[in-house]
C-alpha cells in the first residue's frame, strides 16, 4: 500500500495498490474472491470461490464475468464506479452475500472491479434472509403471472377452423410441428390464420408454459431492428440508459415468432442466421454474447423462393427456417369451409352474450361468389359489418350481406359511384375526422386489394412506409367501420 496518508476526498476511491493489500484479507475472510477488469472479463479468481462455481479456474479467467456468474452485477460497478457494499446474488439455486467494489487507476477512472463472497451460508442472516425470500418469491410469482399474461399464446388448434382436406392438412402438420422442436415456416396470404397456427403450435408444445413472443418484422422500422430483436446495452446509442432486453431474451425457454419474415432486410438476415446457428445474442453496444433457448416460428405472405431468386431474401437463412414448412390455402381455394368458418366467427362475435346469429343458404352462396382477397380476417370484418346492418341480427340474409361486401369499383376511386363533387347536397355532414378517417381507410383497402394483400407492395403505392402502413392498420383494427374489407355503403 502507499505509505502516503489516506486523505477522504483526495482520491476517488481504492487504487491497485490498495486493492492488492486488501485481497490477501478478503481471500482469508471470505468464501470467495474475484476481479474483473475495465471491460468486466475475470482477471482473477481464488479458489475457493472456483470451488462454489464448480468450475475450473483457466475455464474462468478472461470470460466476460456474466458470461460465468449470469447475475453478477460487477459491469453495472465497472460503469457507474459506484460500490454495491451489500446485495444478495442468486447463483444456480444459492443466494450468496456479496460486496463489490469498483478500483480506479491514478487519473481516477474506474478501471475493474473486485468482489467477494460474504457468505455462502445464509445461516447467521436467516431472519434478514427469510424475509427476503419471501419478497423475493413473491416477486417472481408475480412475474410469471403478468409474462404468462403478456406473453402467452391465446390460440389452440381448435381455433383454426376449417374441415376441407386443405384445412384438415394444415392441422396435421401443426400437430406435428407441435410435437417437435424444430424451426417452422408458415407461408400464406394475409389474413389466412398464420398468427393463429403459430401461437397454436406453441401452446401444444412442450415450451407451452414458457413465453411466446411475437415480432412483427415489417411493423419495426429497419434501424430499431436489431436492438429490437437482440436488446440494447446502456450508452449503445442515445437515450438508452438502461439496459433492456430483446425479443429473443424475452422469449428465452419459449417461442419467438418472427412475422412478416419475407420484409427483413438482407444484413439483417445475416445477424438473425448467425443468432439462430449460434444459439447466441449480443446485445446492441454490449460486447458480450448471451446464449438463448429459443424455438423460432417464422410466417411470412411473400414468396420467399421468389425473393432469393431475385436476391432479395438469403437461401442459408430460408432453409435454416424452413425445417418444416405449412402452406396455409387462401380462402377463395377452400369456399366449402365457408359455413363452418361463419358458424365460428358468428359464435365468437356473440361473445358468449346471447344466442349467435344463424346465416341464410342464399347469403352464403353469396359469400362462396366473393374472392377474399383478406381471407377469414376479411370474412370477420364483413360478418360483423353485417350484424350491425342486419335488420334482423339473428339471422344473416342476402340483403345484410351484400351491404357488407366490398362493393367493385369503389376501391379504385375509394369514392361512392354515384356521389361526385357537384352532389354535395346529398353528402351527409360528418366530422372532419370522420370523413378523413374514412379516406384513409378506402385507400389502404383499396391498396390492400390491388395487391392481393402483400402490405410491402400497398405500402410503396400509398406512398408511405411500411411501419407507418402497420400503425395505421393498427389504428383502423379499433374501429370496425373503418376495416378494410368492411367498407360503409354511404
Ligand atoms: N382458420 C381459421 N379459423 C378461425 N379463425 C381464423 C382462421 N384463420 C384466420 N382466422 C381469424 O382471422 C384473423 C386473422 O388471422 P391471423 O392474424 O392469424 O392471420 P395472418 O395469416 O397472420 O394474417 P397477416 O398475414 O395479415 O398477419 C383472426 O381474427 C383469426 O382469429
Ligand atoms: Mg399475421
Amino acid at each position: 500500500m502507499s505509505s502516503e496518508a489516506y486523505e477522504p476526498g483526495r482520491i476517488q476511491g481504492l487504487t491497485r495498490e490498495m486493492i492488492d493489500a486488501l485481497m490477501a484479507m478478503f481471500e482469508k475472510a471470505s468464501a470467495g474472491a474475484i476481479a474483473v477488469d475495465r471491460e468486466s472479463r475475470i482477471t482473477w479468481i481464488n479458489d475457493s470461490y472456483c470451488q462454489l462455481l464448480g468450475k475450473r479456474q483457466s475455464d474462468i479467467i478472461g470470460q466476460p464475468v456474466r458470461r460465468i456468474i449470469p447475475h453478477s452485477r460487477m459491469p453495472e460497478v465497472v460503469e457507474s464506479g459506484d460500490p454495491l457494499l451489500l446485495d444478495i446474488m442468486e447463483h444456480e439455486g444459492q443466494q450468496l452475500v456479496v460486496t463489490r467494489l469498483p478500483w480506479y487507476d491514478g487519473q481516477g477512472d474506474a478501471n475493474g472491479a473486485i468482489a467477494c463472497v460474504l457468505y455462502d451460508d445464509l445461516q447467521p442472516l436467516t431472519p434478514l434472509v427469510a424475509r427476503y425470500r419471501r419478497l423475493h418469491q413473491d416477486l417472481q410469482a408475480a412475474r410469471k403471472a403478468l409474462a404468462r399474461r403478456l406473453r402467452s399464446a391465446r390460440y389452440s388448434l381448435s381455433d383454426f377452423v376449417g374441415a376441407t382436406p386443405q384445412a384438415l392438412e394444415v392441422k396435421r402438420k401443426a400437430r406435428l410441428a407441435a410435437g417437435r422442436d424444430m424451426p417452422v415456416l408458415i407461408r400464406g396470404e394475409t389474413g389466412t390464420g398464420k398468427e393463429v397456427l403459430a401461437q397454436a403450435i406453441h401452446a401444444a408444445s412442450r415450451r407451452a408454459e414458457n413465453p411466446f413472443v411475437a415480432v412483427n418484422v415489417a411493423a419495426v422500422p429497419e434501424t430499431l431492428l436489431e436492438a429490437e430483436f437482440f436488446g440494447v446495452a446502456p450508452g449503445a446509442f442515445t437515450g438508452a440508459s438502461k439496459y433492456r432486453d430483446g425479443r429473443f431474451q424475452l422469449a428465452h425457454s419459449g417461442t419467438l415468432f418472427l412475422d412478416e419474415v419475407g420484409d427483413m432486410p438482407l444484413p439483417m438476415q445475416a445477424k438473425l442466421l448467425r443468432a439462430l446457428q449460434e444459439g447466441e445474442v449480443e446485445p446492441l453496444g454490449s460486447g458480450q454474447v448471451q446464449s438463448v433457448d429459443v424455438r423460432v416460428i417464422a410466417a411470412t405472405s411473400r414468396d420467399l423462393p421468389a425473393m432469393i431468386a431475385a436476391g432479395q431474401f438469403r437461401s442459408d437463412l430460408y432453409y435454416r427456417l424452413n425445417v418444416l414448412e405449412i402452406l396455409v390455402p387462401p380462402l377463395r381455394e377452400r369456399p366449402a369451409d365457408l359455413g363452418i368458418l361463419c358458424e365460428g366467427l358468428l359464435a365468437e362475435l356473440a361473445g358468449g352474450a346471447g344466442p349467435e346469429a344463424g346465416i341464410t343458404r342464399e347469403a352464403l352462396e353469396l359469400l362462396g361468389r366473393h374472392s377474399w382477397p383478406g381471407n377469414v380476417r376479411e370474412l370477420r370484418n364483413v360478418l360483423e359489418r353485417a350484424l350491425t346492418l342486419a335488420e334482423d341480427a339473428s339471422v344473416l340474409d342476402v340483403r345484410a350481406l351484400a351491404q357488407a361486401l366490398p362493393r367493385l369499383g369503389t376501391a379504385e376511386t375509394g369514392r361512392n359511384p354515384g356521389v361526385g363533387p357537384g352532389d354535395a347536397a346529398a353528402l351527409p355532414v360528418r366530422p372532419l375526422a370522420d370523413v378523413l378517417a374514412r379516406a384513409e381507410a378506402d385507400a389502404i383497402t383499396a391498396a390492400l386489394d390491388a395487391t392481393g394483400g402483400n402490405r410491402t407492395r400497398a405500402a410503396r403505392l400509398l406512398g408511405v412506409s411500411r411501419s407507418a402502413l402497420y400503425e395505421r392498420l393498427g389504428r383502423m383494427s379499433c374501429k370496425p367501420d373503418t376495416c378494410p374489407g368492411s367498407r360503409t355503403p354511404d
